[in-house]
């Protein structure tokens, strides 16, 4: 394909259910003759998933954490984004700035102005072109995760975390309505799919 390849983000609380789409969103670009690039934040590169196993890991300040999935995230674009996008090929990226936004911003309490800072830093020129936002009840959510999983440091925050970070991700979407989609996490994956793979036509 010429041009530049697009670059599509899934987002949500943990839980949520956007993982389980993430390949089969590739897989259905794939079919339509798309190269796609499927990644994560944090992580991507040898040193991004470094940063990742510590910042989900280990005890550190809200600034360090914002810091770090910056510095991962420098990394990310810098060695895989940008030069797939460049290349033509499509990145599906498993979450994105909107995660620190939701995270860091929401959830921690961090200043909304530090993160746009440093979003202005490290991508002034760059958003996804679209994101799948996984909206569901943190209820509902940590019943999900408790199935599936042991809890990492986000995981095991409390339900009011969950619903500041919901609350900071719906924020953000109504500030870019033509970016985002809202997917109703509570419908079946099959659903789910039928309404992602109608999205993706459009792309
Ligand atoms: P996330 O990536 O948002 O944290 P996952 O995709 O890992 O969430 O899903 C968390 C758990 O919920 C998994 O056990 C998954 O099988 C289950 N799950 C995902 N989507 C749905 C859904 N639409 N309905 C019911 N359970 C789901
Ligand atoms: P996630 O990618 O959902 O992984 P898994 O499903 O394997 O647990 O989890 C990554 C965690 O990192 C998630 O709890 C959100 C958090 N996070 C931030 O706090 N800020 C960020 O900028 C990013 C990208 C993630």
């Amino acid at each position: 394909m010429s041009g530049r390849g697009r670059f599509v983000t899934f987002e949500g609380i943990d839980g949520a259910g956007k993982s389980s789409h993430v390949e089969w969103f590739a897989e259905r670009l794939r079919e339509r003759g798309r190269t796609v690039v499927v990644t994560r934040e944090p992580g991507g590169t040898e040193l991004a998933e470094a940063v990742r196993d510590w910042v989900l890991n280990r005890p550190m300040s809200m600034r360090v954490e914002a810091l770090l999935v910056f510095a991962a995230r420098q990394d990310h674009l810098d060695r895989v984004i940008r030069p797939a996008l460049a290349a033509g090929t499509w990145v599906v990226c498993d979450r994105f700035t909107d995660s620190t936004v939701a995270y860091q911003g929401g959830g921690r309490g961090m200043p909304a102005d530090d993160i746009a800072l440093l979003e202005r830093w490290v991508h002034p020129d760059l958003q996804p072109d679209r994101t799948y936002l996984f909206d569901l009840d943190p209820a509902e959510a940590a019943r999900r995760r408790q199935a599936a999983r042991a809890a990492d440091r986000f995981e095991a925050q409390d339900e009011a975390f969950f619903g500041r970070v919901r609350g900071a991700y719906r924020a953000r979407a109504a500030e870019s309505p033509e970016r985002f989609r809202r997917i109703d996490g509570a419908r079946t994956i099959d659903s789910i799919r039928a309404e992602l793979e109608e999205d993706l036509a459009t792309l």
